[in-house]
């Protein structure tokens, strides 16, 4: 049966992302699926330095729990026009661990104009990984949220239908 997992990869404890990753987690359990989640603020990661880093714990710990996925949904910030340096330092961090798996992204950001910033990450675990990645993702603005709630059903919808694809596209591929 194929397993997923549901990472959450901002650093603020308000992070809009996370709530998105929340809400796309909260659906893949009630449709009865194999889903784990994570959040990388909550492991203490190294930086990657390329040499000392791989033996790190926490390092180890994200890798196991990657590896053991098919399907993964990221939940990123989106800074300077890309998503957040911890979101690059997680793939850095466990490299191999990501090949072959199906992705979807949810991406919280402070204006429309970054729409397309999560390409060139999404790029690179295609051609580094061979990742499929969903050609549908989920961008949000700070006005789909009230305080630590998503208010934008739309926001909420769409969500869902990216966990849906993250479980058609993986059932097909993955068998
Ligand atoms: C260092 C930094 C850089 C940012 N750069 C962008 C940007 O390029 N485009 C944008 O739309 N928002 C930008 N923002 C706003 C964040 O995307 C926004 O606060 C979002 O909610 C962050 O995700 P999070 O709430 O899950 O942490 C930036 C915020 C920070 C702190």
């Amino acid at each position: 049966m194929s397993k997923y997992l549901v990472v959450s990869t901002s650093g603020n404890p308000e992070s809009n992302s996370r709530i998105m990753g929340c809400v796309a987690f909260a659906h893949l359990q009630k449709a009865k699926v194999d889903c784990d989640w994570i959040d990388t603020s909550e492991l203490d990661l190294p930086l990657c330095d390329g040499d000392k880093c791989y033996a790190n714990a926490a390092a180890q710990k994200l890798k196991k729990t990657i590896e053991a996925a098919d399907g993964i949904i990221i939940a990123a910030p989106v800074y300077n026009f890309d998503v957040s340096a911890a979101a690059k330092n997680m793939i850095e961090l466990t490299g191999k661990a990501w090949e072959d798996k199906v992705i979807g992204f949810l991406c919280a950001a402070g204006g429309t104009s970054s729409y397309m910033s999560v390409m060139a990450y999404a790029n690179s675990l295609m051609l580094d990984f061979r990742c499929v990645v969903i050609p549908r993702f989920v961008f949000a603005t700070g006005d789909a949220f009230d305080d630590d709630k998503l208010a934008d059903k739309k926001i909420e919808e769409r969500i869902k239908q990216v966990a849906d694809e993250l479980v058609r596209f993986t059932k097909a591929l993955r068998g």
